[in-house]
């Protein structure tokens, strides 16, 4: 039917109002070249949820990409006070959406809308006394919404009129406030620099590409990013999640940000900060805390691509041993397996019986055994997992019938985790391994799905109209994984599911192993998404043996710390091409303080364990030295991560929020809350040029001070060839332990206690113990201990304080410090000027000569030994 003369002339009208709401908009330039945006046609609200209808306007937008959805519905709620959920849906159909066993959405917590609320023929308010999150809908003349900190006043997400519902395309356009806002995460890719650059599109959709490719889409999918604002009231920090699992670009202006997304639905959650350990708290409150990690897995671990056999094996752990660094665990990549096949062993090179000695003389050494395994099923009529597989009918379908993909075993199926029998099969498969080879933990590769055929794309499922930019080059959906057109279990389309795969995989194998053993798992998963945390650690895939690569792992390290995985890292000395002597001597030194530390390469290149070069063994020694000496402080940031999210490894402005000059900072990072980690990242160089925020930083090699400064301050430091560069912050207590070649026997030396004192004269830190291997870590059937340390100094000296938090853990041993280490005492400690409590109980100095100073050292340290440490 033709449109009436007056129907054209208020959908030009409308047209008109819509252009000059673009136009006034500030991210306009980006939107206002095509037109799109819906009008709302009602609002409600019902306790503290807010919603709305909104209407399609005018003609909608880029009709290539499809049907315009016409009516949509939104709701905004402010679901605890210091996160709120906006979500945009299809007001007549039911659309894909992340499915809520994966990421739980709780009932909500909602608020009543305060009294303020605002109810302007221009916008609707919806707003709380206790949140500081602020959403105002904008009715008139285009439906958009903004999101505001409500004690700043600052504008945090703002939403342009362009919004684009289609079936397969969703598009909206928030703006930024251009150099004042920071921004980190949206991953994974490997990026030049932590902080997000301007001008970038940051493409999700979990692929097997080499991490040593910049800018691409990797194995993970994180549409998360947290936003660290300058100017007045630095340091205020938010985050912000669109939870949907469906591919899509996010191209970053600088003065705007806009999602490209080719299916699911718009849900949106913001995390009020204001800190950015708030941020991570309140996101990983969201999608699941960190899973705890054994302690074991924070000792060094040793693999490559290329193990020929069980001799070869046994000579790498003799290696290890003879040169007197730790090794805590040994790998095995898919040689170990009979024809790539999962589940099985190669009778000839790494056969049952021998390989079932050697994983019992590595546990009885106190080492562990990890190996890795494929989703890829081979198709193989003699094969046992296979037929049980078939039998239970646990694989991804296509057109009917299993999907035939290939990878290392040659024709596989692929397990479908999104069917509750596949962990079922999978569980018992694992079991069933398990029973043959005890290996303590598991490493899942391949899963994004990687495969080696590139299905056809049939329809516009395989190739929707809007290509994202898969591989950097718009390849078409399939492009080296199973068909977006295949089918999971339910009916899912891979195409709404294909960036979970990795996230399911991860958590039945986690529950595989808690069931078979008992005890906390160990899984270490290459592919992503969002909440994955809960279940395994990560390594940052491919990438080379270049400098490049080894810088670059910060900023994928430091990434994953924001995503809620904070046990991470990279292949040390590089996994594809050679290494040489002196990148393998820097990677360790960097590498031996990433939360996850395994040194890996690909067959075919140079060996790279830590003993074979003069030069790396001693870095390495040194390096995990420090480590190993480190483990107590290590777990506890374990502990802290598994309760509140805090990443382990953490940029600087975690500590520093107000200093604008760590937002930029990505050659250095830190561990915890205190400990600096200056790398050298250069060919050649034997100097770093490090910032060290205001306040006093310790050397923890020889305890010197290094820099003391009422402002932040650029320092170059000495960097020769077995050097890297740790400090401590003044203002931290550190809980650390004489290292010995595993973790186990590291475990039962005495603790020294470092004290590094701030210009003030305090410190706090904290020690965190418990058995390192229960399922539970901390809670309420756990068994363990928390111990709170503070030092103040007065004109008596120093007093630390060890306050007992939490007393179950029940070790076999006495735990006993050793060595209080006190770090920048004003003036010379003598006998009597120190005192030491612990638990409230005066040590120091007491006649029972528990405690003695032993002396001061260069740099105002003085020391006290002795000490018994009654935590227990
Ligand atoms: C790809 C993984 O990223 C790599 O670490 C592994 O060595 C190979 N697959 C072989 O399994």
């Amino acid at each position: 039917m033709a449109p009436t003369t007056a129907a054209r002339t208020s959908a030009a009208f409308l047209l008109l109002i819509f252009l000059l709401a673009v136009v006034a908009w500030p991210g306009a330039a980006a939107a206002a070249a095509q037109a799109g945006g819906y009008r709302v046609v009602s609002v409600a609200r019902a306790g503290g949820v807010l919603s709305a209808r909104l209407q399609l306007a005018g003609g909608g937008a880029r009709a290539e990409l499809g049907p315009d959805v016409q009516s949509l519905s939104l709701t905004a709620s402010l679901e605890t006070d210091s996160r709120l959920h906006v979500r945009i849906t299809d007001a007549d159909h039911q659309r894909w959406e992340v499915p809520q066993d994966i990421i739980p959405r709780n009932p909500p917590h909602h608020f009543t809308l305060a009294a303020s609320t605002n109810t302007s023929p221009r916008s609707r308010v919806l707003s709380a006394a206790t949140s500081d999150l602020t959403f105002t809908l904008h009715t008139t003349p285009f439906f958009r919404f903004t999101v505001s900190r409500r004690s700043s006043g600052d504008v945090l997400f703002d939403t342009s009129p362009h919004l684009v519902f289609k079936d397969k395309y969703l598009e909206l356009t928030t703006a930024l406030p251009g150099a004042m806002a920071s921004l980190y995460g949206l991953g994974e890719h490997t990026k030049r620099t932590f902080r997000l650059q301007r001008n970038d599109t940051f493409t999700l959709w979990n692929a097997d590409i080499a991490a040593s490719n910049v800018d691409l889409n990797l194995y993970g999918s994180h549409p998360f990013y947290l936003d660290v604002r300058s100017g007045a009231g630095a340091g205020a920090s938010h985050g912000v999640l669109l939870l949907n699992s469906n591919g899509m670009d996010i191209e970053y202006g600088g003065e705007y940000l806009t999602y490209k997304v080719i299916g699911g639905v718009l849900d949106f959650y913001f995390f009020a900060g204001p800190t950015p350990l708030d941020v991570v708290d309140q996101y990983t409150q969201l999608i699941g805390r960190p899973a705890p990690m054994p302690y074991w897995s924070f000792g060094f671990h040793q693999c490559r691509y290329g193990y020929k056999n069980l001799a070869d094996l046994e000579g790498v752990v003799a290696g290890y041993a003879k040169a007197r660094i730790p090794l805590e665990v040994m790998w095995t990549d898919i040689d170990y397996m009979d024809a790539f096949k999962d589940f099985t062993l190669d009778p000839v090179n790494f056969p049952a019986g021998p390989m079932r000695r050697f994983v019992d003389r590595l546990h009885r050494n106190g080492q562990k055994y990890v190996v890795i395994i494929d989703p890829g099923i081979n198709v193989n009529e003699t094969y046992g997992t296979f037929i049980r597989g078939m039998q239970q009918d646990v694989f991804l379908k296509w057109n009917g019938t299993n999907y035939l993909g290939k990878v290392w075993p040659g024709y596989v199926y692929f397990p479908d985790f999104l069917n509750p029998r596949a962990a079922t099969f999978w569980a018992k498969e694992i079991s069933l391994f398990r029973r043959t080879l005890p290996v303590d933990g598991l490493w899942i590769d391949m899963n994004e799905i990687s495969n080696f055929i590139d299905p056809p794309t049939l329809n516009t499922i395989d190739d929707p109209p809007y290509r994202i930019n898969n591989s950097g080059v718009h390849r078409p959906l399939n492009n080296k994984t199973v068909p977006a057109s295949a089918v999971h279990y339910g009916g899912v389309r891979e195409y709404d599911a294909h960036n979970l795969y990795g996230f399911l995989e991860a958590r039945a194998t986690h529950a595989a192993l808690i069931a078979d053993t008992g005890r906390r798992p160990f899984v270490l998963s290459r592919s992503t998404f969002v909440g994955s945390g809960r279940y395994t650690a990560h390594w940052t895939g491919d990438n080379a043996a270049t400098w490049d690569d080894l810088r670059y792992s910060i900023n994928t390290m430091l990434s994953f710390g924001l995503f809620g995985i904070p046990m991470v890292g990279a292949d040390i000395c590089g996994f594809s091409g050679n290494t040489t002597e002196e990148l393998c001597s820097r990677w360790i030194q960097l590498g031996a303080f990433y939360p996850f530390s395994r040194d890996h390469s690909a067959i075919g290149t140079i060996r790279r364990e830590l003993y074979l070069w003069e030069t790396v063994a001693r870095s390495a020694r040194k390096a995990l030295g420090l480590r190993y000496r480190l483990l107590p402080y290590i777990y506890t940031l374990m502990h802290e991560a598994h309760t509140t999210g805090a990443p382990m490894a953490r940029p600087l402005f975690f500590s520093y929020p107000k200093d604008v000059n760590t937002y930029g900072v990505d050659r250095q990072f830190m561990l915890g809350r205190g400990v600096l980690v200056s790398p050298v990242l250069d060919q050649g160089a034997t100097a770093v040029d490090a910032y060290f925020p205001a306040g006093r930083w310790f050397n923890l090699f020889d305890y010197s001070l290094t820099v003391a400064s009422v402002t932040g301050k650029r320092v170059t430091l000495a960097a020769p060839a077995d050097t890297v560069n740790v400090h401590v912050a003044g203002g931290n207590v550190l809980p650390m332990q004489r290292p010995a070649v595993t973790t186990s026997r590291s475990r039962q030396n005495v603790f020294h206690i470092v004290v590094a004192l701030s210009k003030g004269g305090s410190a706090a830190g904290e020690l965190f113990l418990d058995d390192g291997e229960s399922p539970e870590m901390g809670g309420t059937r756990g068994k363990w201990t928390l111990v709170r340390f503070s030092c103040e100094t007065g004109r008596g000296g120093a007093t630390v304080r060890s306050h007992v938090v939490h007393d179950s853990y029940g070790p076999s041993q006495k735990l006993v410090v050793g060595k209080v280490v006190f770090l920048g005492l004003r003036s010379p400690a003598t006998r009597g000027e120190l005192a030491v409590f612990v638990n409230g109980v005066k040590a120091a100095n007491s006649t029972t000569g528990h405690a003695a100073i032993l002396g001061y050292r260069r740099g105002g340290a003085a020391q006290v030994t002795g000490l018994s440490l009654p935590v227990g």
